[in-house]
């Protein structure tokens, strides 16, 4: 039987298992939490187990779709409104062909014969329904990596974890709370951890909190596995590689080690609501107002600014356009806003 768990598919079929997967990591990490394969949490033993032995052939329940190419220009329009009104992001018309594509997905997955029949069928039911997160996770962006904007990352170790690291000494304030808002599946909360573990030497006596939230259950539930492919990890320095993450033997796949995933909490947050936190010192927000039109944005910014705490930081993506919504705010570089203290 066909089965999908966080965006993998796999299918026993024609003597063997087929997987599709957006990267190796999500298949492994996604067979291990669906218990399609036995050998517990470690790659490699997965990797092993992937080896199976041929299974019967069965045949494989495809829905025929007929006559399905595109969605229409009133189907876009419908959907483009629905998807905005519940995320914020805005489909131009230039996107209907990757929409037809990606709706075409959840057809074949659901066994509903077209877009409109789709989209009543979607606007019935309530928001928490789990066809709603498999929507949510096809239409939405995922494309994240470690140590994504270097420059970024350079600044956090060399000069915030720093200059916190010299305050402590003096204040004995050891606690530090950073949000990665819309962290799709864990890449940028784990290179937060990283710095920390790398540049705060006595970071387990800290009290420190990340916080990884998402729209896409799917993308939460991988960024909760801590597994990574090569592309993911292409940019992790050497040295912070070797220290805080393991590599399966087989398979270009590497595990977060307990010392990152013990700081970070994962859960799922629609950035239109408030969120309900003690505020943070720093928040993360990038690549994501990119797709947002200037209401969805103020509002964001809105829910931003009242997370973030007097004196706090945010880093945006540098294409962001925030610093119309921030004016309150001191710009200190392109992608770097203190609020007020
Ligand atoms: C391109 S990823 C960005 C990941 C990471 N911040 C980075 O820069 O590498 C964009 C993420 O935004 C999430 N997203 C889109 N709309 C959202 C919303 N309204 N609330 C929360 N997350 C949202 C998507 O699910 C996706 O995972």
């Amino acid at each position: 039987m066909p089965s999908k768990h966080g965006g993998v598919r796999v299918r026993r079929h024609c003597g063997g298992p087929l997987l599709c997967g957006r990267r190796y990591g999500d298949f492994l990490a996604a067979l291990h939490r669906a218990g399609e394969l036995p050998g517990g949490p470690n790659p490699t033993r997965l990797t092993k187990a992937l080896r199976m032995p041929p299974l019967p052939e069965m045949p494989l329940p495809i829905t025929p779709i007929s006559g399905l190419t595109q969605v229409t220009d009133d189907e876009l329009n419908k959907f483009a409104e629905l998807i905005y009104t519940r995320t914020g992001i805005r489909v131009s018309p230039q996107k209907k062909m990757l929409l037809s594509n990606r709706l075409r997905r959840r057809l074949r997955q659901t066994g509903i014969a077209n877009f409109s029949e789709y989209y009543n069928h979607l606007r019935r039911l309530p928001s928490n329904d789990a066809e709603w997160d498999a929507f949510l996770q096809e239409i939405t962006t995922h494309e994240t990596y470690l140590f994504r904007d270097e420059a970024q990352w350079a600044w956090f170790r060399e000069s915030y974890l720093s200059e916190c690291a010299a305050r402590a000494a003096h204040t004995k304030r050891t606690a530090l709370r950073v949000w990665s808002a819309a962290c799709s599946t864990g890449d940028e909360p784990f290179t937060i951890a990283t710095c920390i573990a790398a540049e705060l030497t006595n970071a387990s006596q800290w009290r420190i909190r990340i916080l990884g939230t998402d729209i896409g259950v799917g993308a939460l539930e991988q960024a909760k596995s801590g597994v990574f492919g090569q592309r993911a990890m292409r940019l992790v320095p050497d040295d912070l590689r070797t220290r805080f993450f393991t590599k399966a033997k087989e398979g270009e796949i590497w595990q977060a080690k307990p010392i990152l995933s013990q700081m970070i909490v994962f859960r799922q947050h629609n950035l239109l609501e408030p969120l309900r936190e003690e505020p943070f010192d720093l928040v993360f927000l990038k690549n994501v107002l990119i797709y947002f039109d200037a209401d969805s944005k103020r509002t964001v910014l809105n829910h931003v600014r009242a997370a973030i705490a007097p004196g706090g930081l945010l880093v945006a993506g540098a294409a962001e356009g925030v610093g119309d919504y921030l004016k309150d705010f001191n710009r200190l570089q392109p992608w770097l806003y203190r609020k007020p203290a």
